[in-house]
Parts: structure tokens; sequence; C-alpha cells
């Protein structure tokens, strides 16, 4: 991937092209890319609802909730929707699961290495819940990161990724049964290939180098 061509890219995509579906073997490669994605001490707190229809699409653009309209042609119009949700806590139960598959995998292949792993992540979380007091917020961020990984993947293989943040959690997770599993939605990642007759009219702007960046030598 040129990172140039990716930084001159412009603006995030405004809508999409309806006509121009994303192959399913393309999506699977972002899913793929996702699924890879790391988090802190692995705990893979988020899950995806891929909606790949117009009818599902429209449910979400039906539920984004007042004040959202701005977004509902991006939805309406994408190829495939994600709903990124988070879990809202880190239950034992979770974690034991965590571990299962860890070691189905074959993470750890020494005991003793595994043992000390697990002891290790327990004693993460709970400082996370009680010290820090931020287990849910702490879990987003790690939601956040895969997400922006996911944007760039999605670049790579030249689809236009626009996340979204303008939605109410509560109508879209009562809508697809989002809270009953124990999570809530994040971020919302709509993806397809832009409509470029929706161009934004300004320049691109962003903060000059020397307002983020100090070099220590
Ligand atoms: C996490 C995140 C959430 C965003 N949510 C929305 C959104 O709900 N609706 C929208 O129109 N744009 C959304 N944006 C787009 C930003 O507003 C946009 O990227 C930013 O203003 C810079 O504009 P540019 O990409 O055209 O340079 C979001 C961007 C990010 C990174």
């Amino acid at each position: 991937m040129d990172l140039n061509t990716l930084a001159a890219k412009g603006h995030l995509a405004r809508g999409f092209d309806p006509s121009r579906p994303v192959a399913d073997q393309t999506v699977d490669q972002i899913l793929e890319f996702l699924r890879s994605t790391p988090s802190s001490v692995s705990v893979q707190p988020w899950r995806a609802l891929v909606l790949r229809t117009p009818e599902s699409r429209q449910r979400l653009a039906d539920h984004l909730g007042i004040d959202f309209e701005g977004n509902i042609r991006k939805i309406r119009t994408a190829s495939h929707v994600l709903i990124i949700s988070t879990l809202t806590d880190l239950s034992d139960e979770t974690l034991n699961l965590r571990f299962a598959r860890e070691e189905a995998d074959g993470r750890f292949p020494d005991a003793g290495v595994n043992a000390a792993w697990q002891a290790m992540v327990r004693e993460f979380v709970q400082e996370r819940r009680y010290d820090h007091k931020d287990l849910p917020h702490w879990m987003e961020k790690q939601t956040y990161l895969a997400v922006g990984m996911t944007m760039m993947a999605a670049a790579a293989v030249g689809v236009d990724a626009a996340p979204l943040e303008g939605f109410n959690a509560r109508t879209v997770d009562t809508e697809f049964g989002i809270r009953g599993t124990g999570y809530t939605t994040t971020l919302i990642l709509a993806l397809g290939y832009r409509d470029t007759s929706l161009t934004v009219a300004g320049a691109k702007s962003r903060l000059r180098r020397d307002e983020l960046f100090a070099f220590v030598d």
C-alpha cells in the first residue's frame, strides 16, 4: 500500500455509489482482517453485525435516532454496513472463553507460561475495573483501534470506509437486539465505493505538522 497515495486521498466518503456493490470475497477479506486485529491482553471485546441487504441497511437507517438523519444516505447507499459493538462488562465467564480459545489454538504451548498469562490478564482486568474504573471505556478503545486498522485495510483493497458515530446507541441496540447479548454499539462502519459526485467543496484541513509533532533527540 502506498502511504502517500493514501494520505493524499482527501475527504472521507460522504456517500456511496449504490450501483457498485463490493464483492463478497472482498468484504470477506476485510472481515478477516478485522478478526486479525490485536487488542490489549487480547481481550477481543467487539463483535460486528454485517448488514448485507438493502432491507437490513434500511432497518438501520430507520433507527439511527433523532438528529442523525445526516447519516441516513451513507447507510442506504453503502454496499455493506458493519454495526460494531463492544462488551459492556467483562465477566469471568467471558475471560474463560478467551482462555479456552487460546488453549484450543495452541497460543501458549508451555502450561506454565499459559497459567502466568492468565493470571496476569485477570490482574490487569481487575486493575481496569477497580483502580482505573474504566473497564467499558478501555474495551471501547480496543474496538476503535480495530476499526481504525480496518479502515486502512479497506483502503488497501480499494474500498471506501466511512466510520459513523452519529447514531443513537439505544435505538440501534434495541432494533438489532444488541444489549441483550451484553454488547452495545460503539461505531458503525459503512463500506462501499464512494459516489464521486458528492465531492466536499472545501480543501482537506488538518493541524500543521509543528502543532502535532515534537521531536526528541
Ligand atoms: C470515529 C469517527 C466518527 C465519525 N462519524 C461521522 C458521522 O457520524 N457522520 C459523518 O458525516 N462523518 C463522520 N465522521 C467523519 C469526520 O467528521 C471527518 O472525517 C472529519 O471531519 C474530517 O473530514 P475529511 O475526512 O473530509 O477530511 C467520523 C469520523 C471518525 C474518524
